[in-house]
């Protein structure tokens, strides 16, 4: 079961929207670690453990990953004692199962929690991941909009960079596809709740990044 105690915020958008880019700035802000299920799973899929052998076909295709996995790595990285304050969710939930899910946790905590879109077209999408270079410590940089120091290197780490198996054209449409399909109906509870922040992905980093805090202060975070 989910533990869950005061701020969790909740990054929406399309892959290639920048959230994950928002949340890890986020976090450090307001010191609140980061999940991404996304994350955890390419960590499973670097480490090879059984998950990851599992996982690395599905992803790389960019289809969901089983249910039963993502149960997995949530409740296991959910135990860690850093989430005490609360956390940021990158990537999950995903579909509505997932969502009732987190839903059916948050009520047994007391809990302030927003959504967040970073909101982009898909036109936006493409241009920005066929310029997407990532780093397996997590760092994710863009060979115009966010370059590395040093081409082609970590700037955190100095390992080589690479691009994402599912960068690819025909996988990036097929990721686009199941996120209009899954996730409109969860924002749609977020937003009849009036806990969704919607904010306009197509500005600069740092653009994007004030617009969210002037959001988060408004309600409180
Ligand atoms: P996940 O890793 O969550 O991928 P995603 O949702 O497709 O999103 P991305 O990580 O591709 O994009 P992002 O929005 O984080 O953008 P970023 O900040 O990198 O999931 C991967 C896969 O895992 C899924 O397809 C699925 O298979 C599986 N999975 C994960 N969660 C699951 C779940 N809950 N259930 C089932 N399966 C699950 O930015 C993109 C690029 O743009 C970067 O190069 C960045 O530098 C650049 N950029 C960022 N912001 C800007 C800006 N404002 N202007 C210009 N460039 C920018
Ligand atoms: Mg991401």
């Amino acid at each position: 079961m989910l533990k869950i105690n005061k701020t969790i915020l909740i990054f929406f958008g399309p892959p290639g929207s920048g959230k994950g880019t928002q949340a890890e700035m986020i976090s450090k802000k307001f010191k609140l670690p980061t999940i991404s299920t996304g994350e955890l799973l390419r960590q499973e899929i670097k480490d090879r453990t059984k998950t990851g052998k599992e996982v690395e076909k599905i992803i790389s295709k960019g289809k969901y990953a089983p249910e039963r996995i993502i149960k997995e790595i949530i409740l296991k990285r959910i135990k860690n004692k850093d989430v005490k304050a609360g956390y940021i969710l990158d990537g999950y939930p995903r579909n509505k199962k997932q969502l009732n899910y987190l839903i059916k946790n948050l009520k047994q905590g007391e809990v302030n929690v927003l959504a967040i879109l970073v909101d982009v077209s898909d036109k936006e999408v493409r241009s920005r991941l066929g310029g997407r270079r990532v780093c397996g410590c997590g760092a994710t940089y863009h060979i115009k909009f966010n370059p590395p120091k040093k081409k082609g290197i970590c700037d955190l780490c100095d390992s080589k960079l690479y691009i994402r198996d599912d960068d690819k054209p025909s996988v990036i449409a097929s990721r686009l596809k199941i996120y209009h399909k899954e996730v409109a109906p969860i924002l749609d509870y977020w937003n009849k709740n009036d806990k969704l922040i919607k904010i306009n992905g197509e500005q600069s980093i740092e653009k994007v990044q004030k617009d969210i805090i002037k959001e988060l202060k408004k309600h409180k975070i």
